[in-house]
């Protein structure tokens, strides 16, 4: 039935349920690889007054993990890698394996939303895997999505497949029909026009900021004078920190400062093309008479580097520049200009999503909690964490790389200049304080067992590894509480 009839009678249908009446819109806007230590939210000019300004805005919203798979899972699933198993970007290591698909998927946040009268849709890259034939092919379809437009891979901005509602959708190059933030902008502006009655949950996953960094032709020629910033720690020699930030070269060559920059710089034109999709899709939600009823979020899955600890780019690493990332926030309630330093994480997302529709996470095997009580200043009503765990599992080729001769396997990630940015004994575990203490403790499960503390105090840019002059008491306390937030699984988590 379609019609003012149809749409009184589908609204009449939603109140009888009795779950509450009218339920509010979510829209999440996620993008890859888009840091907030590096100046990475300075193209976003629109989303950060559409959103930000008129909302709220997370000062310490961290990722409990600093790569895209094991991130994305963590979002969907709201909980800490060591829960949902996703380990890499490798159906190895559960990214869209079928392991995945049976124990983890069936109880990702779009799956409790579709089942509370929520018409929920999907566009863009998902996880890294999706689509391998291993997995299903392009005919899977993830639950909890009624309409489906999932990138198959990695991102990229053309000659890529979409399953459209698990048929195949092939594009070239040609910008007018094919560049993929274009098309998720177009493809959710269709949704929105088409939706017969809210609520709805939209999740737009563009590939900007992530490689291989292709703008939009009129943005080619933006930043042109842009270079990476050289505060902080950029060309710093790690010198007491683990092994593989000891191996990077410093300073590193010209080429690859070259390298770096020009990266840096198409980082921010693609990033445009996101501030335009914001743009549109609030100009649609006014049209449609649905922004005041809609929670729109601005996060990314992890942060980035560029030339940090003479690491030329990429995540991957534990400090506060691949760990960190943007998180706006504007929605019913949520009062114009705020910033918030309570610490809120990617596992709190799909909590707070279900909080939105009136469901209990707390009765999920989720790990993170809602931060909707923060948002519309409730705060006596949740009692906030003040730390909480960062977990990676690194990745390394088990062949040596035959273009840095002179490394051995068991790394990854070796260009330019054959400066190593992952390795498998890249892996670690750290509380992040905030308060009373602003402190990292982190541990590897390398040969050394390598431990390496800072005071964000009074070192932000973690220049210097204090763990032999730290208190050992303070050690022993943050070993204590990093063994407990290791093993913790849903309320142990909150807790
Ligand atoms: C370095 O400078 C950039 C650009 O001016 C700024 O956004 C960033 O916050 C600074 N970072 C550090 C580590 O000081
Ligand atoms: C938010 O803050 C900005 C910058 O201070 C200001 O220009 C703007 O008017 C404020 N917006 C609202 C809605 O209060
Ligand atoms: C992948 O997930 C399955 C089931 O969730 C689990 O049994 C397996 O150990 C996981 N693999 C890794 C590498 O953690
Ligand atoms: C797309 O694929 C065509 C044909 O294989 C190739 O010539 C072109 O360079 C590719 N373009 C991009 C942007 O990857
Ligand atoms: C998106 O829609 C606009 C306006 O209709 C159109 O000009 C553009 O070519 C479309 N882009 C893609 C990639 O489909
Ligand atoms: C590298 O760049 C620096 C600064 O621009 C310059 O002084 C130096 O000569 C360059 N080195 C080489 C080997 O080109
Ligand atoms: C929350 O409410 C308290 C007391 O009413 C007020 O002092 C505070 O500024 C508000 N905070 C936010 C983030 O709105
Ligand atoms: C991903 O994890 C799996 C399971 O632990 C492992 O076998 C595989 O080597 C890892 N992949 C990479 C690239 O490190
Ligand atoms: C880590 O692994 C690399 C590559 O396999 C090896 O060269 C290095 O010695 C190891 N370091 C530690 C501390 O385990
Ligand atoms: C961290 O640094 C601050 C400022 O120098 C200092 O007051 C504090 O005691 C330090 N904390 C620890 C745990 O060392």
């Amino acid at each position: 039935m379609g019609g003012p009839l149809g749409a009184l009678l589908a609204a009449w249908l939603l109140l009888a349920a009795g779950s509450g009446g009218a339920k509010d819109n979510i829209l999440l806007v996620l993008t890859d690889d888009q840091d907030r230590e590096m100046g990475g939210m300075t193209p976003m000019k629109k989303t950060t007054s559409l959103i930000g300004q008129l909302g709220a805005t997370f000062a310490n919203a961290f990722a409990v993990t600093p790569l895209c798979c094991p991130s994305r899972s963590s979002i969907l699933t709201g909980r800490y890698p060591h829960n949902h198993l996703v380990r890499n970007n490798s159906l190895e290591g559960n990214c869209s394996s079928p392991a995945w698909q049976k124990f983890q998927e069936p109880f990702t946040f779009p799956v409790y939303l579709q089942r509370q009268g929520y018409q929920t849709f999907y566009a863009g890259k998902y996880l890294n895997q999706y689509g391998d034939p291993k997995a299903g092919g392009i005919q899977y379809m993830p639950p909890g999505w009624s309409y489906w437009l999932g990138l198959v891979g990695n991102s990229k901005y053309y000659n890529y497949t979409l399953s459209a509602n698990g048929h195949e959708e092939k594009h070239g190059e040609h910008y007018e029909e094919d560049y993929l933030t274009d098309i998720i902008t177009n493809r959710s502006l269709q949704f929105l026009e088409k939706l017969s009655h809210p609520p709805f949950l939209m999740v737009l996953a563009p590939p900007a900021a992530h490689s291989p960094w292709t703008a939009a032709p009129h943005y080619k020629s933006a930043y042109s004078s842009i270079k990476a910033p050289r505060n902080g720690s950029f060309n710093v020699h790690g010198k007491d920190k683990h092994w593989l930030i000891r191996q990077a070269k410093t300073p590193m060559s010209n080429t690859s400062i070259e390298f770096l920059d020009n990266v840096y710089r198409e980082r921010w034109q693609t990033l445009l093309s996101v501030d335009d999709m914001v743009e549109k899709i609030f100009e649609k939600l006014k049209t449609l008479h649905l922004l005041d009823s809609t929670y729109v979020f601005y996060t990314s899955d992890h942060g980035y580097h560029t030339g940090q600890f003479s690491l030329p780019i990429d995540k991957r690493q534990l400090y506060e520049f691949d760990i960190r990332v943007p998180l706006l926030v504007r929605g019913p309630g949520v009062k114009p200009n705020q910033t918030h330093l309570q610490p809120v994480l990617n596992i709190d997302l799909g909590p707070t999503f279900l909080d939105i529709a009136g469901i209990d996470a707390s009765q999920t095997s989720m790990d993170g909690q809602s931060f909707l009580p923060l948002l519309v200043n409730e705060t006596h009503k949740s009692k906030w964490r003040s730390d909480f765990l960062v977990e990676y599992t690194g990745e390394g080729h088990t062949h040596q790389d035959p273009h840095c001769p002179a490394l051995g396997p068991g790394v990854s990630q070796c260009f330019p200049d054959c400066v190593c940015e992952d390795a498998f004994n890249n892996t670690y575990a750290c509380v992040r304080t905030l308060s009373p203490i602003n402190l990292q403790y982190c541990e590897f499960a390398d040969a050394q067992n390598f431990v390496e503390v800072y005071n964000l105090t009074s070192d932000p840019h973690q220049l210097f590894n204090v763990v032999k002059t730290v208190d050992p008491s303070q050690l022993e306390q943050m070993n204590q509480r990093l063994i407990k937030l290791q093993a913790c699984s849903g309320v142990t988590c909150r807790s």
